[in-house]
């Protein structure tokens, strides 16, 4: 199908980054993926996703971390992109600005987040209207956080992550996160939890009883204790100054603290403004951060921007 869109049209999206209240991880699959029991927050840190027609296709990252995001085929919304084209038969290439706030490499989804920008950004350019678990569908074949960052809220992952079902959950919470100067390869940390744990005998994954609880209540220092992650000794065994950042956050008052999906960023949950403030001068302070950053979940998932799209 070829569409007559006006060169100079285009569209924003705007998706948050995720962290994992828990990560629980099963056995190696013959697939190479882990199945899971998680459960996702979307928090207000945001990628801001573009897509305007173009003569080539192609991605260009803003952003302080933008040197470190894949411009060329390996770029996942560039995939999404494509893919949904191929899918709708869409022959007009697209050009994709990407402007990061979420780390990379961090354990936060970031790539995911574009992924997802992407679909919904060029579903909207295009005119497609394309059904919401067709887009669902899609996002999962791209990346196991990829539905989750369409959906946004707080959400039950299963599968490999990619199959959301949605959970009973009161409550805004804030949130400190301490950014790490090198990030992690997802596929490394899963292989050291492999290692870790060879020879044990890895049970079916199962949502904790106490995270449910906690997630009902609203309690913030509830969840602060339900907090679990199966990856945190992976990442803390490749990176083991995350424990002093971990160690800090309990210092300064944090109601929990674990390191977010792969790592390495490490998220904090805190009671009150006060609390997340002293936090974030102290981590600041120790050198132990490469940065930090606050933010409140649960959030929207991926939006189009209101306003303008002609340009
Ligand atoms: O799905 P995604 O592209 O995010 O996965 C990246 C890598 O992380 C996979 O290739 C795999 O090594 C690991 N992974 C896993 N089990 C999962 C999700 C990811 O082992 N459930």
């Amino acid at each position: 199908m070829s569409l007559a869109v006006p060169p100079s049209r285009s569209v924003t999206v705007r998706v948050p980054a995720k962290v994992n209240l828990e990560l629980i991880v099963g056995p190696l699959r013959p697939d190479g993926f882990h199945d899971l029991a998680t459960v996702y927050q979307a928090v207000s840190l945001y990628d801001d996703v573009t897509v305007r027609p173009a003569d080539d296709w192609s991605v260009t990252v803003s952003g302080a971390e933008a040197h470190l995001v894949p411009d060329g085929g390996d770029n996942l919304a560039l995939r999404a992109a494509r893919r949904l084209a191929e899918a709708a038969g869409i022959e007009e290439p697209v050009g994709i600005a990407i402007h990061k706030e979420i780390p990379v490499a961090g354990g936060m989804a970031g790539g995911s987040a574009d992924a997802a920008g992407a679909l919904l950004a060029c579903d909207a350019l295009w005119g497609l209207g394309t059904p919401r678990h067709a887009l669902e569908q899609l996002a999962g074949e791209i990346g196991s956080d990829v539905p989750f960052a369409l959906a946004g809220g707080t959400a039950v992952g299963s599968g490999r992550g990619e199959q959301l079902a949605p959970v009973l959950a009161r409550g805004s919470y804030q949130w400190v996160f301490a950014f790490s100067d090198n990030g992690l390869s997802t596929p490394r940390v899963y292989a050291e939890c492999d290692r870790l744990r060879e020879g044990r005998d890895v049970p079916p994954p199962q949502p904790t009883a106490a995270m449910m609880t906690a997630l009902r209540s609203g309690d913030a220092a509830a969840l602060g204790k339900a907090l679990v992650n199966d990856l945190q000794p992976a990442a803390l065994s490749l990176q083991p100054q995350l424990r002093e950042v971990l160690e800090l956050g309990s210092e300064c008052g944090a109601l929990g603290g674990l390191v977010s999906g792969s790592g390495p960023t490490v998220a904090f949950i805190v009671p009150d403004a006060e609390v997340a403030l002293d936090l974030a001068v102290a981590l600041a302070a120790s050198g132990l951060a490469a940065g930090v950053k606050r933010a409140t979940g649960p959030v929207h998932g991926a939006q189009v921007v209101p306003g303008p799209s002609v340009t």
